[in-house]
């Protein structure tokens, strides 16, 4: 919980005499905040619909100053740990809070290898799903369902359960992903193998068959990497916090880790990595763009260009800028450069940023634009997109429900400003 009062503020309300004291906070760094706590026992609630002014916890995981363009993970900028290191040792930092040394790095990937099988009678579940289901439909699903499978660490008080799924987690996850787009092709499941790397495993589970083994580029797996790296956390957004909240009833780890799926994979949060691709299908070619871009500014049609605009960051995206110059690396080894999908997204890149609408409105490419034209390339289909961002942002969802468990929390329950009937009777 946060620490003694800096400052106070005072909030006068008309009519009544004495302003109302509430204390203010300092983090380490970023903006004050005003405990507002103390309103309801004055009569009153905040009001902030889509929490744009709301800090909703104390946190120590990740910082973001959306105006200058940073993204620190347990301090560390997100260029420096694109460079330097990966997205296991990111998973470290961001559950643990310091990077490993090289025997707990070693000692962290070798646990997570030896979790990524899943139980056998989990298999049946997809059999259980239409082979055209989306697969973050299956996902949600056989997320919640592995609470009914490891009855042995779903205590959320004791500090080692929560630990061995948090691994399991990790672990897991591209096991199911994989899976999930395996029923879809009706081609059978392919088991995890240990003596790859995490994202070279996760593209052989993805690729390769019973008839033929997947040799994986090493150019692709590092590009597979980093797209789970640049998406492995990301402060307080919708899924984050739908996991704080499902979590802060008691609900179980991979309950509320199911919860963060399902709100992931709306067109405004995860899903915009699909939606970039499927808008670049309905534009259908360059010379249509000019029309879209107008559709996008007018205030009477809903249309609006995915993969462009941020809550919070309203410079630029530091995750698209290293996802940029991945999509030309992978470009570059697939000798795509002239896919005309790809040409569109370029085409429209350059418009939209020299346009008077989006540089007024400061609405810049943010890592799902190249991420969707990354996996496109790669050859993973749409529909995987989201379900890859969801693989790529388990760690920080655990580790948020992780930070919460372990301290003081209370139950997350909103109020709201009621507009509904006063009372009435009911009819004779
Ligand atoms: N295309 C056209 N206009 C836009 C766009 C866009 N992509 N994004 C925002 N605007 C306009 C919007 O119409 C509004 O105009 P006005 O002030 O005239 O009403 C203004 O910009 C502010 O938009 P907002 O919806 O109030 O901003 P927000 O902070 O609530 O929404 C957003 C942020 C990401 C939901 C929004 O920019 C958006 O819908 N973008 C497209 C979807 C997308 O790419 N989402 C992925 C976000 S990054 C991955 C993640 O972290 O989940």
């Amino acid at each position: 919980m946060t620490d003694q009062a800096t400052k106070h503020a005072k909030l006068t309300i008309d009519g009544v005499s004495d302003p109302i004291e509430l204390p203010i906070y300092s983090g380490s760094v970023g903006p004050d905040v005003i405990d507002v706590g103390k309103l309801t026992s004055q009569g009153y609630f905040t009001y902030d619909p889509g929490f744009v002014s709301t800090a909703s916890c104390d946190s120590e995981i990740t910082y973001i100053d959306g105006d200058n363009g940073v993204l620190l993970h347990r301090g560390y900028p997100i260029e420096q740990l694109a460079e330097k290191s990966d997205y296991l040792e990111l998973c470290y930092l961001l559950l643990n809070g310091e990077l490993p040394n090289s025997a707990e790095s070693a000692d962290f990937v070798d646990t997570i290898k030896h979790h990524t099988m899943v139980n056998e009678q989990l298999r049946s579940f997809f059999k259980g799903f239409s082979p055209n289901a989306h697969p973050m439909a299956i996902l949600c699903g056989v997320v919640g369902a592995l609470s009914a499978f490891y009855h042995d660490s779903t205590d959320i008080d004791n500090a080692e359960h929560r630990k061995i799924t948090a691994h399991r987690l990790i672990a897991k996850m591209p096991t199911l992903a994989a899976m999930s787009y395996k029923h879809a092709q009706g081609q059978p499941f392919i088991y995890p193998r240990n003596d790859l790397g995490y994202a070279e495993n996760f593209l052989h589970m993805m690729f390769a068959t019973p008839c033929e083994d997947y040799q994986v580029s090493p150019t692709i797996a590092k590009a597979m990497d980093r797209i789970f790296l640049l998406h492995a956390d990301h402060e307080q957004n919708a899924s984050t916090s739908t996991v704080r909240l499902a979590g802060s009833t008691g609900a179980n780890p991979f309950a509320s880790i199911a919860a963060g799926i399902a709100a992931l994979w709306g067109p405004s949060h995860g899903g915009a990595n699909e939606a970039v691709l499927n808008m670049l299908d309905e534009i259908g070619s360059v010379d249509n763009i000019p029309e879209y871009i107008k559709k996008a500014k007018d205030k009477n049609d809903p249309f609006r260009i995915m993969g462009f605009g941020h809550r919070v960051y309203k410079n630029y995206d530091p995750r698209a800028k290293v996802m940029q110059q991945t999509c030309h690396e992978v470009l570059e080894e697939l000798g795509v450069e002239d896919n005309p999908v790809l040409a569109m997204a370029r085409e429209l890149e350059r418009i939209a940023l020299e346009d008077e609408y989006f540089v007024e409105k400061r609405l810049y490419p943010n890592v799902d634009f190249y991420s969707g034209i990354i996996l496109k390339a790669i050859g993973i289909p749409v529909e995987m997109f989201t379900v890859i961002f969801a693989t790529g942002r388990t760690p920080g969802w655990i580790a948020h429900w992780n930070e919460m468990i372990s301290g003081p929390y209370k139950i997350g329950r909103p109020r709201q400003l009621y507009k509904g009937y006063t009372k009435r009777d009911y009819p004779n």
